[in-house]
């Protein structure tokens, strides 16, 4: 599907425009022709303008037009848009090729730019599909779209080249996810992102191997690999702006890229292994958000860590009440080989802060205990600093994806203590699991480093209630919420 603004369309199948009532004085920005049709038509008792609500009839040259209603008592927001257009995207995308769309008659208490934006968002990440295994994929008729408005403003211009780089990185990231584990295990996830980050400016890539990671002392990430039929992989990214000097911030993302977790010898029952593919959440949203940030010109350098392996189970897998030295020298006693994540992370976090960052995000599918306090709506976040945790949640707002923040407390570090060694996987009970992985992950973050964690488990996948979202598979929330992070970062 291509978006145009104010592009010439040869035929327009559908033409959609905008009601806030149906009150001559709420419809005054209706053509008269439009309007006359649009009177003689006797179901048009049924139209109501509510928002979302759509009203479909023939101008007086025959042409098809859609009326959409505008029209609530409430304040519209942009989240209100990205929903009802996801809804309309898929009520004509089989039917009509191409679709004007009268931008002006849409901006009511939002201006022309969050509109649009919000409008393009919502057909755009609508209009995922993946479709890699099907024999037969399924035919959309719509091709193009375009808005069509009297503005010619420069701001306005440049809404829709920024959505289609947000709305692409975020597909590319439910593809990620969506892949197979046996098609992309951790050297193909990392051949991938070789490839595709090579097409990005001012980017510098390197990829760890088995042995480099070796090299690099990583007991832990190496000890979630060692029942592995695939070498491990730490991919890192960086990006460094064409006027950067010595006060450039530096941001790094790190992300989980367990490319399928089994549990290991602490083996997850059939059910809750189902799904495990998508495991690799963290990394492919940070990278997603690295992406599409990185063509936009961001003023920060930026580093991305992603580390890859599957945890599977074989003669050489992990034992639990295995004793493993970290890169960063501490010992951790494996209690439950099932706890792999923040035994991937912590050995990534530590090789990030020796790049010397201003702040430190990472994402990961972390806890099924963060299902259990924030639902599959939200995501959790836990950090060292409520300057960082400010604006992650200013950005979330501004993106409209909900995060919340968990409690860290010296109290959850206590109980990471193990008796025998520096540090034990989890805690000494169920509760309060997400944030005693945090404070797991905390062990690894140097002073004066600042960090905030991003559980994703609920909300990476299957996020059925947000219509902008395939019902089933990777879902790329979070990632709009980190390239805003990005770009406004100082
Ligand atoms: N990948 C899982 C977490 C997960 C669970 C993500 C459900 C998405 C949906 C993680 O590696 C895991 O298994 N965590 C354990 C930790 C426990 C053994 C301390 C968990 O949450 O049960
Ligand atoms: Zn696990
Ligand atoms: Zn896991």
């Amino acid at each position: 599907m291509k978006l145009t603004l104010n592009g010439k369309l040869k035929n327009v199948d559908l033409k959609v425009i905008a009601a806030s009532g149906i009150t001559p004085a709420k419809l005054k920005h209706w053509d008269k022709s439009t309007l006359a049709a649009f009177n003689k038509v006797k179901s048009k008792k049924s139209f109501k303008a509510e928002f979302g609500q759509e009203f479909s009839f023939l101008d007086e040259k025959g042409n098809r037009i859609v009326a959409f209603g505008i029209s609530t008592d409430k304040k519209i927001t942009s989240e209100d848009y990205r929903k009802s257009l996801a809804k309309f995207y898929k009520m004509i995308s089989k039917r009509y090729a191409s679709v004007e769309v009268e931008l002006d008659h849409f901006t009511g208490n939002l201006n022309a730019e969050q509109a649009l934006e919000a409008m393009a968002e919502g057909l755009l990440l609508s209009s995922y599909k993946f479709e890699n295994h099907l024999s037969k994929k399924e035919i959309t008729e719509l091709k193009s779209v375009n808005f069509v408005t009297k503005s010619k403003a420069a701001t306005l211009k440049s809404v829709l080249p920024k959505v289609i780089k947000v709305t692409s990185a975020v597909a590319i990231g439910r593809d990620l996810m969506n892949e197979a584990p046996n098609i992309l295990n951790a050297p193909a996830f990392a051949s991938y992102v070789q490839k595709d980050a090579k097409t990005l400016k001012n980017v510098k890539i390197k990829v760890l191997n088995k042995a480099a990671i070796v090299k690099e002392k990583m007991g832990l990430f190496l000890s979630v690999n060692a029942g592995s039929a695939y070498e491990p992989r730490l991919v890192h990214l960086t990006y460094t702006p064409t006027k950067a000097n010595t006060k450039t911030k530096h941001i790094a993302l790190v992300g989980k890229g367990l490319t399928f977790d089994t549990g290991g010898y602490s083996l997850k029952p059939s059910a809750s292994m189902m799904k495990m593919k998508y495991d690799m959440g963290g990394a492919s949203t940070v990278y997603a958000a690295f992406k599409a940030a990185v063509q936009l010109n961001p003023n920060s350098k930026i580093s991305c860590f992603l580390g890859m392996t599957d945890n599977a189970v074989g003669p050489k897998a992990t034992m639990p009440d295995s004793i493993i030295k970290a890169r960063n020298g501490k010992t951790v006693e494996i209690l439950n080989t099932d706890a792999e994540g923040r035994l991937v992370l912590a050995d990534v976090l530590d090789y990030a802060c020796d790049f010397k960052p201003n702040v430190i995000i990472d994402a990961a599918t972390l806890t099924g205990a963060m299902l259990m306090a924030l639902g599959t709506e939200i995501a959790g976040m836990m950090s060292n600093s409520d300057q960082l945790s400010n604006k992650l949640l200013e950005s979330a707002a501004a993106k409209e994806e909900y995060l919340w923040r968990l409690p860290l407390i010296p109290e959850f570090s206590r109980d990471i203590k193990s008796p025998i060694a520096d540090l034990k996987n989890m805690g000494g009970s169920r509760f309060a699991g997400s944030s005693k992985a945090a404070a797991f992950l905390q062990e690894f973050v140097k002073e004066g480093i600042d960090w905030a964690h991003l559980d994703i488990a609920g909300v990476a996948s299957d996020q059925s209630h947000l219509p902008y979202c395939p019902s089933t598979g990777g879902s790329g929330v979070m990632i709009r919420t980190l390239i805003d992070f990005m770009l406004n970062y100082k």
